[in-house]
């Protein structure tokens, strides 16, 4: 029988690819016959991702601080001349940034943006242009249930995710005629290394705060989130366009 989710041949950058969401989208590409493109700053890591990824694809990694939006046209330019053009990228890179108004001051604000929205924003902007993608090309935005219920103190996390969501629906309506579809996903409380230090950075235990009022479900796994960033890169999802889809359990629905 035919696969439902077949990314054969397709190369698809994942950023934040060396931990917790951005990690199991990567090993989950592999396993569909896509050929990933890893980028984050920790190399031991990406090494360690990309070593254990299956799929029968050369992958590649690339060590890049997506801090650095102005350097992020070379990086692109550099991976379309040694892989080729692009069918797609998930971007999962984030920062958490959850502190208080009074300590969040502009360079705090642009630090946050920097990596959970602009440089989203600038891969696109670099991705898209002629001869750096393939058509159809699909993109997903790893956002949050922050871009709509920020907690106490997410005042610039919750921003930036809002600032992915809205822009990823403006760009969806700019890009259809190029073949280029564009969508977020919304985790809930997943279990990874973001996860725990805001759970010890606040002395907050989201299993009994979040989890059990919330989000009824329980908390997720990066395999849960995985899973649907890969269908909506896929030939499967040709519909899907602009839509911002939570997967969190129940958080958003109550
Ligand atoms: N976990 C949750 O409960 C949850 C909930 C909602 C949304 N999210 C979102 O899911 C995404 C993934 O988070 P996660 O939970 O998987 O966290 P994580 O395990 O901490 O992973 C974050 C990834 O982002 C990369 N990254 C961070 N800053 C970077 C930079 N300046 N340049 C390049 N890469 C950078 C990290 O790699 P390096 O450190 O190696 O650079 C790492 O691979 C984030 O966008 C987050 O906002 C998570």
């Amino acid at each position: 029988m035919k696969q439902l989710i077949d990314l054969t041949g397709k190369k698809i950058i994942v950023t934040g690819a060396s931990s917790g969401i951005g990690k199991a989208v990567a090993e989950m590409l592999g396993d569909l016959g896509a050929q990933c493109i890893l980028i984050a700053r920790r190399e031991e890591r990406l090494q360690e991702v990309t070593k254990s990824m299956g799929g029968g694809q050369t992958h590649r990694y690339y060590v890049f601080d997506l801090e650095n939006v102005e350097q992020i046209g070379e990086l692109v330019k550099r991976v379309v001349s040694e892989v080729g053009p692009l069918d797609g990228m998930a971007y999962c890179a984030g920062i958490p940034g959850t502190q208080p108004l009074k300590v969040n001051k502009t360079a705090y604000m642009q630090h946050i943006m920097r990596v959970d929205f602009l440089a989203y924003y600038e891969m696109v902007r670099c991705m898209i242009q002629k001869g750096n993608y393939r058509n159809p090309c699909r993109i997903v935005g790893v956002s949050s249930v922050a871009a709509s219920y920020p907690g106490k103190g997410q005042s610039a996390y919750g921003a930036a995710k809002a600032a992915m969501d809205a822009a990823t629906k403006s760009l969806a309506v700019e890009l259809y005629k190029k073949g280029i579809c564009l969508n977020t996903v919304r985790p809930g409380c997943i279990d990874t290394e973001m996860h725990q230090s805001f759970q010890s950075g606040t002395g907050i235990d989201l299993m009994d705060s979040i989890t059990q009022s919330r989000q009824f479900l329980g908390i997720g796994q990066p395999e849960d989130v995985a899973g649907i960033v890969a269908y909506l890169l896929s030939p499967a999802a040709r519909l899907m366009t602009g839509v911002n889809i939570a997967v969190d359990g129940g958080f958003t629905c109550h």
